[in-house]
């Protein structure tokens, strides 16, 4: 089966957000990433609106191509921005104001009630839900549980890790991606993924779309953002054969 690579260009707005200019266009950079391969383009409204704003996924839903995944707290005011403005999917991810990026998953187990009623809301206006979450069992249940079409294991601990211990991170995130998919869930999976540790989580057959950011705005600095998605797609599919 194939594999998918979802942009997150985040990053192309922080650029943008540090000299408060109009450029880089947001749009143009999707469209770019589009044409270079990516199946899907991520961005995350955060609650303080450090790089994304309201009116970039306003824009962009018009825009895209592929498919808008909406990274998202869950939290009132961002269910009422995604039931208006409909992407296609929702990643509903935990945030805190003074991290520097998401840092773990989800804890689903602690709140399905509320989590249960805001995939319903979202599943109302006709998005797809994904939890981010540790790639745990309990937590891949409760998502379950809570009606979510999708979880997106977080690889940012196997990413952080190096020699046994990153094996390790390996290994739990293989067993409940083949978990996950087991019980009817797709599985995604994304952070801290760059050139280098990537080939072993875009091996797993289970993972349907991988989503990457940083190392790919990163990489583009010195290739362009063209070939630095050209790499990683290609490496993901060499992975798979
Ligand atoms: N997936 C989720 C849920 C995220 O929060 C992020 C970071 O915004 C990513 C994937 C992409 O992570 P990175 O920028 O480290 O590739």
């Amino acid at each position: 089966m194939g594999i998918y690579l979802g942009i997150n260009i985040d990053h192309i707005a922080t650029i943008r957000q540090v000299r408060g200019t109009n450029y880089p266009s947001l749009v143009e950079a999707a469209l770019l990433c589009e044409k270079s391969g990516a199946d899907s383009i991520t961005l995350h409204l955060r609650e303080d609106r450090r790089h994304i704003q309201d009116a970039d996924v306003e824009i962009l839903r018009d825009k895209l191509t592929t498919k808008m995944n909406l990274e998202m707290a869950a939290t009132d005011e961002m269910i009422t921005i995604a039931s208006k403005i409909k992407p296609q999917y929702c990643c509903l991810v935990p945030e805190k104001r003074e991290e520097l990026t998401t840092e773990g998953g989800l804890n689903v187990t602690s709140q399905i009630s509320k989590m249960r009623d805001i995939c319903i809301q979202l599943k109302m206006s006709n998005i797809i839900v994904s939890l981010f979450i540790d790639a745990q069992k309990d937590q891949i249940d409760a998502a379950k549980q809570c009606g979510a079409d999708v979880v997106e294991l977080h690889t940012g601990h196997y990413a952080n890790a190096t020699n046994e211990t990153q094996l390790t991170e390996l290994e739990k995130i293989k067993i409940m991606a083949t978990y996950a998919s087991s019980i009817g869930l797709q599985v995604n999976a994304g952070h801290g993924l760059t050139l280098g540790n990537t080939t072993n989580i875009a091996k797993l057959a289970e993972i349907v779309e991988l989503n990457i950011g940083h190392s790919i705005i990163s990489r583009a600095v010195f290739v362009g953002l063209r070939t630095a998605i050209q790499e990683m797609k290609n490496l993901m599919i060499n992975a798979r054969q």
